[in-house]
């Protein structure tokens, strides 16, 4: 930080009295009945959800920078004129609503999720809101669990390459530009791991499951620059996070350097009282300050409690001092000193422009997996006459998926629309809204599409299932759909991985196209109809059955691994042991073939080229997502069967070969190692170049 930007702080806090720095770590929500005496006397340092949409005051753009300022405009009335900022869940898009995280992943292309973090805080700015809460960053390992929807999957390298690449789409180069608010790296940490996939629950993680697989997403973020953090909700391993010194404090400022600060989660500063460690308020203030937290989000036991347990010696002006300097640092680096208000103005120009539908358009395509294509079904042409069936047949806001407060429905082009704009000539589309009714009419046409999947609403925040089936009726009605035998294609959308086994065998084609947001619909259509080529990517594994959970491609080996006949091995009797498919798996239109993998040595020193031929065998254009894994064959710690370490996407023309490269370096075999230092260990590895996380060409090198 500038040595003036930290004068300017510093010399505000001088000025400040114990109140107004309790007031700048104090959160409330806006609402249409908060004290104007509140932001008049310096009690608050931010409000979050303060737009017309959850005030009750309607849905104008304008009205929403507006509603800000005039908050703004109290705040600025009081002694030191310090400016709020207002925090908002912009978590995949504002107005134009991307797809969700987990489709986003999808992807492989975190350039696009950055892109799309860019035009997410160009338009919440231009609505009066400088901060997000957002990338969610919790690894997840089970499907259950409803948050899974707002991640990025399983995998530390893909989440924390999209970390990064999204921190930055949010910030810029220039915080304090009018278009750039501030990221929050949430939930840390752990949130994931959450027992059962039950919302809220606590999870343990071992010292270096966590270092290796559930850290690496926030460090990537903090890199990058986020200004913020917000800790889980979660007791991991017996502290809830929202306590946790050694997290918040050691690791997050220490180890690495943060100097932003630290919001909790809503109200999970009180929360400390159930969760068992705090007796009341005021203890669970001091809990939170101690460990590190900055800013109690709406729960209001900063404001109540800390004055006091500074008179009483319970906490430190240092402490109190330095996470009123924390918040003030983020809003300077914000430019909120300089700019406080939002200029109403930039509402039309900035919110839902053309280029921000194309770009939705383009990831909505791209996060989209081809599971099955048996036949080469997809793409849909040279039928006369199908049939589009099931419940999302008219979906328009129930294709944006969860935590999109900011979406309207009337921004969608309803599903059936956009699949007639798209239907090639003379293609005839019938739509049936009920099981019936699809029954009926599936006899008189040449191929159905049945449109299946989640509504938005069962997944997301505490959204959990105890079963990763399709929901009741639909698994039914693929049933008698497959009955009636015509060439039958699943479009299934999802918040979660859904446990398909059935369907997957009885479909012919099968899209995943998880939520999709604005301009799904529409991306659908180029999708099916041949205009474009699916590419995506699956971000994690899909179980077979909800009881394979926690499943994932980087586990380890075990003393007995996975073989399906062998007793003694690690196995269910009733179900195959693998996964119904692997993290990476995703077909196109066309088929790839790998070949003539080459080491550039089979030592590595300090780095190591791995390249590989990759062909495009089939009949049209297609996009490879190729994978670069390793595996550490011996360690001081027992370690994964593979590990994502690199990716690139290649469109190859029909016949045409790429030579692929990566360069591996020694860092990114990097552990945390049985002493608890993290660092490589000699010896011999496994490369795969690979189409998936199970298959692909391997080669061996040792470091
Ligand atoms: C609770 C959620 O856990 C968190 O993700 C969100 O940002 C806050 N509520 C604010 O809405």
């Amino acid at each position: 930080m500038p040595q003036s930007a930290e004068n300017f702080i510093n010399q505000l806090l001088n000025q400040m009295t114990t109140e107004e720095k309790i007031g700048q770590l104090n959160q409330f929500s806006a609402s249409a009945d908060l004290s104007p005496d509140l932001l008049r006397q310096g009690k608050i340092g931010s409000l979050i959800n303060a737009s017309g949409a959850l005030t009750g005051q309607g849905f104008s753009d304008s009205g929403n920078a507006e509603i800000s300022n005039h908050f703004q405009k109290l705040a600025l009335e009081s002694r030191l004129k310090i400016p709020l900022i207002f925090g908002r869940d912009v978590i995949h898009g504002f107005r134009t609503v991307f797809p969700i995280p987990l489709a986003q992943a999808a992807a492989f292309d975190p350039d696009l999720a950055g892109e799309a973090a860019s035009v997410a805080a160009r338009e919440a700015t231009a609505s009066g809101i400088q901060w997000t809460f957002a990338p969610m960053l919790d690894i997840a390992r089970d499907p259950r669990w409803g948050r899974v929807a707002e991640g990025n999957g399983e995998d530390p390298f893909l989440c924390s390459q999209i970390a990064a690449a999204v921190v930055k789409g949010f910030q810029g180069e220039d915080l304090s530009a009018p278009d750039k608010m501030v990221a929050c790296a949430k939930h840390y940490v752990g949130y994931g791991s959450a027992e059962g996939g039950r919302d809220y629950e606590g999870g343990e993680i071992s010292e270096p499951t966590l270092r290796d697989v559930y850290l690496p997403p926030f460090r990537a973020a903090i890199e990058a620059g986020s200004g913020t953090v917000m800790s889980a909700f979660i007791d991991l391993n017996g502290i809830p996070a929202t306590a946790d010194r050694r997290l918040l404090t050691n690791v997050l400022r220490g180890e690495w350097g943060f100097d932003g600060f630290i919001v909790s989660d809503w109200e999970s500063i009180k929360e400390l009282i159930p969760h068992g460690i705090a007796e009341d308020e005021a203890d669970a203030a001091q809990l939170a300050l101690h460990a590190g937290l900055d800013m109690d989000m709406v729960s209001g036991v900063f404001l109540n409690t800390l004055g006091k347990s500074l008179t009483d010696g319970k906490i430190s002006r240092e402490e109190l001092d330095e996470a009123a300097l924390r918040v003030l640092r983020i809003k300077h680096r914000a430019g909120l000193f300089d700019h406080p208000y939002t200029d109403a103005g930039r509402a039309t120009p900035d919110i839902l422009a053309p280029q921000a539908r194309t770009l939705a358009r383009k990831l909505a395509r791209e996060s989209m997996v081809l599971l099955k294509n048996e036949n080469n079904l997809l793409p849909l042409q040279g039928f006369r006459r199908i049939l589009v069936a099931g419940s999302f047949i008219h979906a328009r806001a129930e294709l944006f998926g969860t935590w999109t407060p900011d979406g309207r429905a009337e921004d969608v082009t309803p599903l059936d629309e956009a699949l007639r704009e798209t239907a090639p000539n003379g293609m005839e589309l019938w739509f049936a809204d009920t099981p019936d009714l699809a029954l009926h009419l599936a006899h008189q046409v040449d191929a159905v599409v049945l449109l299946i999947g989640e509504h938005p609403s069962r997944s997301g925040e505490n959204a959990n299932v105890s079963d990763l089936g399709l929901p009741p009726g639909q698994s039914e009605f693929v049933d008698a759909m497959k009955e009636i035998g015509k060439p039958m294609t699943l479009v299934i959308f999802a918040g979660r991985p859904l446990a398909i086994t059935r369907q997957l065998s009885q479909a012919d084609a099968v899209l995943y196209a998880w939520h999709p947001g604005i301009e799904g619909a529409a991306a659908l259509g180029e999708l099916l109809f041949g205009h474009e080529a699916p590419s995506g990517r699956l971000p994690i594994t899909f179980p077979r059955a909800t009881g394979q959970v926690p499943i994932y491609y980087n586990q380890k080996n075990s003393g007995r691994p996975v073989h399906p006949e062998g007793q003694f091995k690690t196995r269910y009797i009733d179900l195959l042991p693998s996964p119904l498919l692997p993290f990476g798996f995703g077909l196109a239109y066309t088929q790839f073939e790998y070949g003539n993998l080459k080491l550039s040595s089979d030592v590595m020193r300090g780095s190591l080229e791995i390249s590989a031929g990759v062909t495009n065998v089939g009949a049209r254009v297609g996009v490879e997502t190729v994978q670069l894994y390793v595996r550490d064959l011996v360690g001081s710690l027992t370690r994964p069967i593979r590990e994502l370490k690199g990716f690139q996407s290649l469109t190859l023309q029909p016949g045409e070969t790429r030579r692929v490269t990566f360069v591996l370096r020694e860092e990114q075999l990097a552990f945390t190692r049985a002493d608890g230092t993290f660092g490589t260990e000699p010896g011999n590895f496994h490369v795969w170049v690979a189409p998936d996380s199970q298959r692909g060409l391997r080669g061996e090198f040792c470091l």
